[in-house]
């Protein structure tokens, strides 16, 4: 597996911090944007799978690493039923898409999340999607059925079922569904809503933080330049003095 490597293109923040290497992404705002058009929540959604696609190919592009983005909650299953099948028939045709693009795709991805309670056809396309993994220098982060909270309670359980009686942080975060890869260092909330919303509770500790009410389906580069360039402007100490 190829590590997370400096490279010049890098986006870099203030001072002479390292560069950014992994974004998250909260895609809020699927169902104003609908809602704004008079169109059902679902078609929010869709629009939100197209600039969840693209968004990614950006990031990919401006050299970041690893791009995770909150596809599904532990709590968003108390929607709709029709909302919630219609979030699974794009995550189902997203990587239906992604299988049939072998050769073209450039990068791994992984689900982070607890992905036991899909149904059987969505948990073989996770298998096949994620036993394609090759040494690419990107990756995507799918959360779905995912929960930060969750996450560290999984993690603490894995524990135990090892026989664990006292832990470490280390020990803690190697058992995290993003086990080996880097912090994010940059959170990126569209829709206007300034909370993380149960996302990467332990990863998030040092993460910069971008809120910005562009509804998720207007993302387009731009947005995300300014989510970069506010990124490049910050001064990361780790609790450290400069
Ligand atoms: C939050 O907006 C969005 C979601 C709960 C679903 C996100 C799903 C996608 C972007 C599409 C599918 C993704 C993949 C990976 C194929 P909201 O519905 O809460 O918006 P609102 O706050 O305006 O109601």
């Amino acid at each position: 597996m190829r590590l997370f490597s400096l490279k010049k293109k890098d986006v870099k923040s203030g001072g002479t911090q390292p560069p950014l290497r992994h974004i998250a992404f909260i895609m809020d705002g699927n169902g104003r944007w609908a809602n704004s058009r008079g169109l059902p929540r679902e078609m929010g959604h869709k629009a939100g799978a197209e600039a969840f696609r693209r968004v990614v190919e950006y990031c990919f592009n401006r050299n970041i690493q690893l791009v995770t983005v909150y596809a599904f909650s532990t709590e968003n299953w108390k929607r709709p039923q029709s909302e919630v099948d219609g979030i699974m028939k794009l995550l189902m045709d997203y990587m239906q898409e992604w299988l049939d693009n072998h050769d073209g795709n450039k990068f791994n991805v992984r689900f982070l999340g607890d992905t036991t309670r899909f149904s059987p056809e969505i948990q073989r396309l996770m298998k096949e999607v994620t036993q394609d993994a090759h040494d690419y220098p990107h990756t995507l982060n799918v959360a779905i059925n995912y929960g930060g909270r969750d996450d560290i309670v999984h993690a603490v359980n894995t524990l135990i079922s090892e026989g664990k009686t006292e832990v470490t942080e280390e020990d803690i975060s190697s058992r995290l569904y993003t086990m080996g890869q880097p912090d994010p260092d940059l959170i990126v909330r569209t829709g206007g809503e300034w909370r993380l919303s149960n996302f990467l509770t332990w990863q998030s500790t040092y993460s910069e933080l971008y809120f910005t009410k562009t509804l998720w389906p207007d993302m387009i580069y731009r947005d995300v330049d300014e989510a970069l360039e506010f990124f490049a402007t910050r001064q990361r100490r780790f609790g450290a003095v400069k």
